[in-house]
């Protein structure tokens, strides 16, 4: 009989659909009751013989039958293909992170960072200038004879007639003193080259920060102790310092000031060469004609100026004999810092 095979399709069906669990199996079940020569085809091909009067009650449950099979089938099929996208892209809350290595700061700009700190807070606002310079900038506007050695190709790296790699940082008071009327307190950091034999000592390209006070009544005095506290600062209150006598063309009078040997603390060693005495930067009173070729006026203003290699401050601070390491790249000299 049609209705009792109708009812215990339904029954098998229900059983069948619980064991299912991936989409295999989900397609055996429909093969099995769905395809063409599945069980649900074939018990509408019985309803046909079945005798006129039964068909009505028949019919409906058939279709109820086949409702209820294919709205079960679909509902597991759309349940299945979810989780199963739900699984490809699964995410492990409880696995570690992964690390991603973190770099630093290069010695010379943390070096750079502090100087700048200190000079900040003496009231020093920071500039830059090109790299790529005039001989304008570089020589003639900073009181450079035109016969100066320092103009020599040994030294400089022309580009053309007229233009240079820079090979110190003074060229930046030019500009900003072009630019600014005083009082005019700024450091300048940057890159400088110098076509000199490469050894431990010196390298083609370094870095320099300049330094310039301009104001009416700026003595020497000021610039040391401006330096003085700035030495103090950067390399503790122990250090011992000294002013010597020195020339530039764009200072008048001009210095070098040293500190202490920090191999052999003063004694004398090959570093200092037996001085017992390190340079650390050049600095002197504004030359009047500097003043001239930017229209300061000379009588009612003065000021001061110094220029450092950074390189050399941190070689000295952290006790680096070989001023090419910082280009070097070498991981485990940069690691240190
Ligand atoms: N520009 C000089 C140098 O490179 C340093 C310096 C700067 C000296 C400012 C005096 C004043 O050697």
């Amino acid at each position: 009989m049609l209705s009792s095979k109708i009812e215990e399709t339904s029954k098998e069906f229900s059983k069948d659909i619980l064991s299912v669990k991936n989409a295999e199996e989900l397609e055996k079940l429909r093969i099995k009751y769905l395809s063409r020569n599945g069980i649900l085809p074939a018990l509408f091909d019985e309803f046909k013989s079945v005798p006129k009067e039964e068909k009505p009650a028949a019919g409906k449950a058939l279709n109820l039958l086949r409702n209820e099979i294919t709205q079960k089938y679909n509902e597991l099929k759309d349940k299945l293909s979810a989780e199963s996208k739900r699984s490809s892209s699964k995410v492990d809350l409880t696995l570690p992170g992964k690390k991603y290595p973190v770099g630093s700061k290069h010695i010379l700009t943390q070096t750079l960072d502090e100087i700048k700190s200190i000079f900040k807070g003496m009231g020093f606002s920071v500039f830059e200038g090109p790299e790529l310079e005039s001989d304008y900038y570089n020589f003639e506007a900073l009181n450079f004879p035109p016969d100066h050695p320092a103009r020599d190709m040994q030294d400089t790296y022309f580009v053309s007639d007229d233009f240079l790699l820079r090979t110190h940082t003074s060229p930046v008071q030019i500009r900003i003193m072009e630019k600014m009327k005083p009082p005019v307190r700024a450091i300048m950091p940057g890159r400088v080259y110098r076509n000199e034999a490469i050894s431990a000592r010196s390298y083609c390209m370094f870095h320099q920060v300049e330094g310039l006070y301009v104001d009416t009544d700026v003595t020497f005095a000021e610039l040391k102790g401006t330096l003085v506290s700035f030495a103090h600062q950067f390399y503790g209150k122990e250090l011992k310092y000294r002013f010597r006598p020195s020339f530039f063309p764009f200072t008048e009078p001009s210095a070098e000031m040293d500190i202490t040997c920090f191999i052999c603390e003063g004694k004398g060693c090959k570093i200092c060469k037996d001085s017992g005495w390190l340079e650390i930067l050049g600095c002197g009173m504004v030359d009047p004609n500097v003043f001239d070729s930017v229209n300061y006026d000379s009588e009612k203003f003065t000021g001061y100026a110094f220029g450092m290699g950074i390189e050399r401050i941190a070689m000295l601070k952290y006790g680096i004999t070989d001023i090419r390491i910082f280009f070097d790249n070498d991981f485990r000299f940069l690691k240190q810092f």
